[in-house]
């Protein structure tokens, strides 16, 4: 892949390879970052005949795993967010759909014939979350496998469930280095939600950069967000940062400008759960005040996401649907009530930050610096229709 200078839209290099044309993106050596240590936590495991989730409700204080035996389990575990965060929840699904498939039995000879049967429980799967845009690309992969596929479209479906876990990972790796490679040396960085092993296949998008950061020295300090109402920060972040051996430090969402305006932070870095074909970006409820304040502070804004979560079909922001989530959430702590009876809440769980407020979008494709249309074409292709 060319080196643009112009456009700033800088390769990721291949793993293991040596930087070419000319670019030199600051990593090093892939073989240098040590996986064992910087990524233990894994909250998806397929049994051969289920699917076992990470509950994620309950942690940090307990580790226990939810079962899943059929599809409709897994779209449960996803809409009450035993599961999240947004390549967690595709892979999730896409084991979903397996499950879908083990239900049919040996009854079905063809592919095509199994995605008939299929789609009522395909469309529940779906419809468990609306914002993340990994859920439906995992879908369609695994849609896109059934209908070529023949009697050993069972085999097929759960290759490709292994294949959209797989990929993931190695995605996470690579946009790891190549956002680290970015920071300057010394820097500290804040963070929102949960975008680590939890919410992905390992490793982590946003949580990935900064797992790259600390191994390979160039950042300093790690702050994160508690992240109201879900309190991703603080329950998963902190804790996930903790298996590793990092030490995080968190802060009240309203700290956020505060720690700008001092100084301490030098990088905002942050997941996605849709990237659109002009650059808007919809993630965690808080990531645009962050943005906004961050710019106002000279402080830069990074957003880390694989390309399963870029949607060329969606212009802008503005055709993303935030998800509403139940008000309850925002009326109390772990089940227990703090705000006075009779008062009401709003809660969308998500915000879009707009293009112009972001100075990077690192995908395993490549950077893109201060992304706009005509570069988001340029590494995902044109425009699609919805
Ligand atoms: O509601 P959640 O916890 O699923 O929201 C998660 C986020 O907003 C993450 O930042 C995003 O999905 C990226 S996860 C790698």
């Amino acid at each position: 892949m060319p080196y643009t200078t112009g456009w700033a839209i800088r390769p990721v290099v291949v793993w293991g390879a040596s930087p070419c044309c000319g670019y030199h993106s600051g990593m090093t050596a892939s073989a240098s970052l040590d996986f064992e240590r910087y990524d233990r936590v894994r909250p998806i495991r397929w049994l051969g005949d289920r699917l076992e989730l990470l509950d994620q409700r309950k942690l940090p204080f307990d580790v226990a795993y939810v079962t899943c035996n059929d599809s409709d389990a897994v779209a449960t575990a996803i809409r009450d967010l035993v599961v999240r965060g947004a390549p967690a929840i595709g892979i999730a699904a896409a084991w979903g759909a397996v499950l879908a498939g083990r239900a049919l039995g040996n009854r079905v000879a063809s592919g095509a014939e199994a995605l008939v049967e299929m789609q009522p429980a395909l469309d529940r799967l779906q419809a468990a979350r609306p914002t993340a845009v990994n859920l439906a690309w995992a879908l369609r992969r695994m849609l896109g496998v059934l209908h070529g596929a023949g009697e050993d479209w069972p085999q097929r479906l759960e290759a490709e469930a292994l294949a959209i876990a797989t990929e993931d990972l190695a995605a996470n790796r690579r946009m790891g280095e190549a956002g680290a490679a970015l920071i300057e040396t010394g820097s500290c960085v804040l963070t929102h939600c949960n975008t680590g092993s939890l919410a992905t296949a390992g490793f982590g998008t946003a949580l990935g950069v900064i797992r790259a950061g600390i191994a390979n020295g160039r950042i300093a300090r790690v702050y994160a967000g508690e992240t109201r109402p879900w309190l991703q920060g603080a329950r998963l972040t902190v804790w996930e940062l903790q298996q590793d051996g990092i030490a995080a430090t968190l802060i009240a969402d309203s700290a956020a400008a505060h720690l700008m305006a001092t100084g301490q932070v030098q990088w905002v870095i942050v997941g996605a759960d849709c990237i659109c074909a002009n650059g808007d970006t919809a993630n965690k409820i808080g990531t645009y005040q962050l943005a906004i304040a961050a710019r106002h502070h000279g402080v830069k804004v990074m957003v880390v996401a694989p390309s399963s979560t870029v949607d060329m079909s969606a212009a802008s922001g503005a055709q993303i649907e935030i998800e509403l989530r139940d008000p309850a959430e925002l009326l109390g702590v772990a089940g227990v009530r703090h705000v006075a009876d009779g008062v009401s809440a709003w809660n969308p769980v998500f915000d879009v930050t707009p293009a112009n407020l972001i100075d990077a979008i690192v995908t395993e494709r490549g950077v893109i610096e201060a992304p706009n249309r005509a570069k988001m074409e340029f590494v995902f292709g044109p425009m699609s229709s919805a």
